[in-house]
């Protein structure tokens, strides 16, 4: 039998990271990840603080193993925001369409949305996607999204992702899908 599909999730916070508050856009992510992905799948989650290093290497281990690396925090104007700087530092190429289309949807519902310097990347045959750290964002714009995710992990040679159709249909070109569809 294959293995589970992995997934990772980073949380980046230095307040969640000391404690202070509890982690939610974590939990959150692997709440939509249960709802919307149909293949068998696992996540390695982690936490780490507001410093390019540490983001870089969580990054970095999460992308040996993950096909997609979702990020939550750290991507608004503050000195500490940091990821977008990890996540470009670590990529191979950047996938700026995933955070137009995240902002775009977003500010339909918030003003604010235009603070979060969210983007994408690809490191290796992992796409890295951030997300802001608002848990009620984490739905939101990864429902932008979404449909692309399984399509772009093909293009990298990634496992074959399935989604549950009543959340996310996944556009694949009619050449790339598999018999069946
Ligand atoms: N996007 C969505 N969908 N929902 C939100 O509540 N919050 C915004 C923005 N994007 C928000 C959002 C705010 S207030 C900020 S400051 C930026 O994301 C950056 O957030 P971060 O630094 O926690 O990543």
């Amino acid at each position: 039998m294959s293995e589970p599909i992995q997934f990772g999730v980073l949380t980046v916070s230095d307040r969640a990271t000391r404690g202070e508050y509890e982690d939610r856009g974590g939990p959150a992510i692997r709440d939509y990840l249960g709802r919307v992905v149909k293949s068998e799948w696992s996540d390695v989650s982690k936490m780490v603080t507001d410093d390019v290093p540490e983001i870089e290497n969580a990054l970095r281990q999460m992308c040996e193993t993950c096909c997609v690396v979702v990020t939550t925090g750290g991507t608004g104007p503050a000195a500490r925001d940091v990821t977008p700087e990890a996540t470009e530092a670590v990529c191979d190429k950047m996938m700026p369409g995933f955070g137009e289309a995240m902002r775009a949807v977003s500010l339909l519902k918030v003003p604010t949305a235009i603070l979060s310097r969210q983007t994408a990347g690809i490191c290796g045959q992992s796409l890295i996607i951030n997300l802001p750290g608002s848990p009620k964002a984490i739905a939101e714009c990864l429902d932008a999204v979404f449909a692309a995710v399984p399509y772009c992990v093909d293009l990298i040679d990634g496992p074959f992702i399935e989604t549950n159709d009543d959340h996310i249909i996944a556009f694949r070109p009619k050449h790339a899908r598999r018999p069946s569809e």
